[in-house]
């Protein structure tokens, strides 16, 4: 049987309208056209619909049946359009720990744009996002340097400078204030950093190799609050993403060191597998990430001392 949608259509309006004419009117086509679809429904069917009565046309008792059936399947189509049209789309992200300042800003104005959307956010280390990536699990990531060994597409969206903190307490930071100091002599001092696994802790490590120097921590936090706690706390100095202490420097609980070779310029990337299939909110997530993100590049550009700054 080779019935179409638009055939039962037609059928619903003409067992309404008793009238091809009416019903080529309301449905804006010609009347021709509406019997030469009636004709072919019935003959597809293998049943008369509808029983001539002089010039009206009346629904015949096979007509009235297939009536029913007519009504039930436009109704169920007209679920599955509400059914699209009100469906709640998803998103998956997963961020490194040290971006969830900013993604979850991010993430909360497209949502207020696109209420609709739900997005689904999980915020872990550098290591997990690499395994997750492996998988195939999340539409996006957000992380610092994306892995070479994967078929990824990757997208730079803004800077990310790792910038040297200490209490103003701390002697260095009494000493020295914001003049220079060489990367040898904070070397040895008390560090506290990233656990095993972060990136900003690999990114560290592989800077002070650069510089032929050996990084040894002295602590070992999971979180960049616990970090910025324990350097308020004086506990040693700290090497954390300048847009996760904002707070603290406002509040002078912090201050960044005027370390050489510092800050270490890295940079934030939306990444997705090659090959994966985004879906078309997905597609928008993407768009208004690399848009929005300038602006908040610039803030917090502009936490940053001027002193080191213009170094
Ligand atoms: P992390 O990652 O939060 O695991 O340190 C950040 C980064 O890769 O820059």
């Amino acid at each position: 049987m080779n019935i179409t949608l638009k055939q039962l259509k037609i059928f619903e309006v003409v067992a309404e309208t008793q009238s091809y004419t009416r019903a080529s009117e309301r449905l804006n086509m010609t009347q021709p056209a509406v019997s030469m679809q009636m004709r072919q429904l019935e003959e597809n069917m293998g049943v008369s619909l509808f029983e001539r009565q002089g010039k009206k046309i009346v629904i015949s008792s096979i007509g009235k049946q297939v009536r029913e059936h007519e009504r039930n399947i436009l109704k169920q189509l007209q679920s599955l359009e509400n059914f699209l049209q009100n469906k709640e789309e998803q998103i998956t992200i997963s961020a490194a720990t040290t971006a969830n300042h900013f993604v979850t800003h991010m993430i909360s104005k497209f949502s207020n744009l696109n209420p609709k959307v739900n997005i689904k956010l999980d915020i872990t280390n550098r290591e997990t996002l690499v395994t997750q990536l492996q998988n195939y699990a999340p539409d996006f990531v957000i992380m610092g340097e994306p892995p070479k060994k994967l078929d990824l597409v990757s997208q730079k969206i803004m800077e990310n400078p790792l910038v040297v903190i200490a209490s103003p307490d701390h002697p260095i930071a009494k000493e020295r204030g914001f003049n220079k100091i060489l990367m040898n002599e904070i070397v040895e001092m008390p560090f506290v950093v990233r656990e095993e696994g972060s990136g900003t802790r690999a990114a560290i490590h592989t800077h002070f190799e650069q510089h032929e120097l050996e990084f040894v921590s002295s602590y070992e936090m999971s979180s960049n609050e616990s970090i910025k706690h324990a350097v308020v706390a004086g506990l040693g100095l700290g090497i954390v993403a300048l847009h996760t202490i904002k707070l603290e420097l406002e509040a002078k609980k912090l201050m960044i060191l005027n370390v050489e070779d510092f800050p270490l310029e890295r940079y934030w990337n939306l990444v997705s597998r090659k090959g994966k299939r985004l879906s078309t909110c997905a597609l928008e997530f993407q768009k208004f990430i690399l848009e929005s993100a300038s602006s908040y590049q610039q803030s917090y550009r502009d936490i940053m001392p001027k002193e080191i700054r213009n170094k």
